[in-house]
């Protein structure tokens, strides 16, 4: 296989590699370099992935009394396995040149990072992605967190890794449904960004963990959220920047709201989004209506649904999206597509048209 190189997240003096190729022999060097200039270690996973990639943390230098196993699921990302994590840590009197590596998918990289965050002000956070959306999303770009019963991801902090550690390799005992809800958000960035890796991605024929060209397609993802992520870290433009990221994700969250979460996968919600997002597109006269069908498509090719499973409330899912977190100003705020391969943000959408386009995937 053709070695791929580290890709730079360029934050200035925080900036910091993304290692593709051979990642896990820089993780071990890395994690020894740690240890000869006297640095503690400790590392978050979780129980799902210990058991199905049981030799990786010891093979890359970890002993397992700084393994902190955590339960597998969404749950953990919240209140009281932040309080266990980080008791963790002060139970084996971490100091501040503690280093803190997350050995999982987004529910332990946003945990992890949010205890490398608040743990003493703050400590050296680096990331290995288990699932191919913390290799695409999750582990690029800072945003750390947990939930609280309220609502998803409403405590957190930015906090940039030292280093992320990508190994496709790692995919092959990924659950398939999971894997293809990682393809929405590699989907996603063809949409939003970049009409030729979209394109490929409509040659490439079935992509699994053992594709070739996976870890290629992986790079490409980073890429464009580093870019993305270098313009706007925090997500204060007035229009653009960060926020273009949630491409189909004003939608998919009030799905995943309203359906209660559990019943879609985050990216299956996003498969729904993202042709709902498309057929916006073509409504605001942004986009050729062609592009409905590319779309589609290529979300159904990676076993991803564009519309509902059953139908849910027109009311719930309207009264969703104005909660969204990102709208500004009371004003619903979309994320739609000037054309494929180039998103903008969209405020001021008019509801009678959302309420119509949610019927187009079974609403009611
Ligand atoms: N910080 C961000 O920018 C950002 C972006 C997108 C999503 N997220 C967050 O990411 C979370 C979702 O992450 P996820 O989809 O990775 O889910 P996850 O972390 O829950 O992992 C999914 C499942 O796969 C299992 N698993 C992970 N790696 C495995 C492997 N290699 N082999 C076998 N099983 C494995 C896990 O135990 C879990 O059951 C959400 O909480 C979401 O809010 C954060």
């Amino acid at each position: 296989m053709s070695t791929i190189a580290p890709l730079t997240v360029e934050l200035a003096d925080r900036a910091y590699p993304i290692h593709f190729s051979d990642s896990l022999n820089a993780l071990k060097h890395d994690v020894a370099a740690l240890r000869a200039a006297g640095r503690s270690i400790r590392v978050f996973s979780d129980a799902k992935v210990l058991a199905a990639q049981p030799d990786v943390l010891a093979q890359a230098g970890f002993e397992d009394t700084e393994i902190l196993s955590l339960p597998s699921g969404e749950k953990t990302k919240s209140v009281e396995f932040f309080s266990q994590a980080l008791s963790f840590l002060a139970g084996q009197s971490a100091n501040r040149d503690c280093a803190l590596f997350a050995f999982g998918g987004g529910v332990i990289g946003d945990l992890s990072g949010y205890v490398a965050a608040s743990y003493l002000r703050g400590i050296d956070f680096y990331q290995i992605p288990t699932t191919l959306l913390s290799m695409v999303d999750s582990s690029v770009g800072g945003k750390t967190g947990i939930n609280l019963p309220e609502g998803k991801n409403l405590v957190g902090a930015f906090w940039q890794p030292k280093a992320v550690y990508i190994e496709t390799r790692l995919l092959e005992t990924l659950p398939s449904r999971e894997f293809a809800a990682g393809m929405a958000e590699v989907i996603k960035y063809g949409m939003l960004y970049d009409l030729d890796f979209f394109k490929e991605l409509e040659q490439v024929n079935t992509l699994t963990a053992s594709s070739p060209e996976l870890a290629a397609i992986v790079r490409r993802c980073c890429a464009i959220k580093a870019e993305i992520v270098a313009d706007d870290e925090k997500e204060t433009a007035a229009s653009g920047g960060r926020a273009l990221l949630n491409l189909g994700h004003t939608f998919a969250h009030a799905i995943e709201n309203v359906a209660g979460y559990g019943q879609y996968l985050h990216g299956e919600a996003v498969g729904i989004g993202l042709n709902l997002a498309t057929q916006l597109s073509i409504e605001l006269g942004q986009i050729d209506a062609s592009d409905i069908t590319r779309a589609k498509n290529l979300i159904e090719r990676c076993g991803l649904p564009t519309v509902l499973k059953t139908p849910l409330p027109i009311s719930g899912l309207m009264a969703a999206m104005q909660r969204d977190k990102k709208n500004r100003g009371g004003k619903l705020r979309f994320v739609s597509m000037q054309a494929l391969g180039q998103a903008v943000t969209t405020d001021g959408v008019d509801a009678a048209l959302v309420e119509a386009l949610w019927k187009t995937v079974g609403a009611a």
